[in-house]
């Protein structure tokens, strides 16, 4: 629960110098890997994996209010993620209603507003239902925007996009020349997001799996060695850390930028809180 992580005087620093950095990201998306390989690591059916992995999200989200961030897009469930044995897409699903069950009254507390992208009348009636109340009763919410992905894949938000280009066009609403990289972008689930300024892979693996093809084009990858369910909130300081340092050009030189090449942003003073809220938690 997230008033059972109590912030330190560490902490409560480490979030002021965040903050006040001004360069935080925008847009936060996370692909949560490694959660099966965590419980069997552990001996531990993989469900119980992604039930420590919904302690990760509830952190993550917390880290996310507290910090200000505007947008959060969690990839919860992929379309290939249908293949998987019946008995654990019975449990993830079963979870993703016990989490918007459980959450839904923390979610308007934080002024939270959730969203949801992908085939979503996949998701079995009972998910359905849930997840669109809790979208209705938080839409009004003017803080962090977390957006699920579930039965998502980027390749099929792309095609179902070009599919209603292309019906638009038949009916004259659009004309072919007036396709711009706006427009196209405007048919996409995640029309009402801004592209994620960083994308964080969980469990080492260095690949998209599919998870916003189109919106990433520009995003600062950064890749944790940690299975999502020990990708707590310190992984999540480091991650942001690692992101201040980055110099973002979009294609143009330091010089264009009025910036001195490759600027070394101080994060030494960071680094040294993040690792002691992280002695802290481990105590
Ligand atoms: C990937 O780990 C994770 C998933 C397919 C599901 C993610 C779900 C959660 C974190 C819990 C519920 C989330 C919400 C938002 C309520 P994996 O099983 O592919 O791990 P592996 O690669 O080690 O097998």
């Amino acid at each position: 629960m997230w008033e059972e992580v109590p912030s330190s005087q560490q902490e409560q620093r480490l979030q002021e110098l965040l903050r006040a950095s001004g360069r935080l990201p925008r847009h936060v998306a996370i692909i949560m890997d490694g959660n099966g390989r965590w419980a069997q690591e552990r001996g531990l059916p993989r469900v119980e994996g992604h039930r420590q992995g919904m302690r990760s999200v509830q952190e993550v989200v917390q880290v996310a209010v507290q910090l200000q961030i505007p947008y959060l897009t969690l990839y919860a469930f992929s379309m290939e993620n249908w293949r998987r044995p019946q008995s654990e897409i019975a449990a993830l699903m079963w979870l993703l209603r016990h989490y918007l069950q459980q959450e839904l009254p923390r979610l308007q507390r934080h002024n939270i507003r959730l969203r949801a992208i992908g085939k979503l009348n996949a998701l079995p009636r009972r998910v359905q239902n849930m997840l669109r109340q809790a979208i209705r009763q938080t839409e009004h919410n003017t803080g962090l925007t977390l957006t699920l992905a579930l039965s998502y894949s980027g390749r099929w938000d792309i095609v179902r996009a070009v599919q209603m280009i292309a019906i638009d066009v038949r009916r004259g609403k659009l004309s072919p020349e007036d396709i711009t990289e706006e427009t196209f972008a405007g048919y996409l689930m995640t029309h009402e997001l801004p592209e994620p300024d960083l994308l964080i892979r969980t469990s080492g693996e260095m690949r998209l799996s599919n998870f916003l093809l189109w919106e990433s084009a520009y995003a600062e990858i950064y890749i944790s060695e940690r299975y999502w369910p020990d990708f707590r909130r310190c992984e999540f300081y480091r991650a942001l850390v690692d992101y201040l340092r980055r110099e973002r050009r979009f294609g143009m030189t330091s010089e264009q930028l009025g910036r001195t090449p490759n600027p070394q942003h101080d994060v030494t003073e960071l680094h040294a809180l993040v690792d002691a809220v992280a002695s802290l938690s481990a105590l």
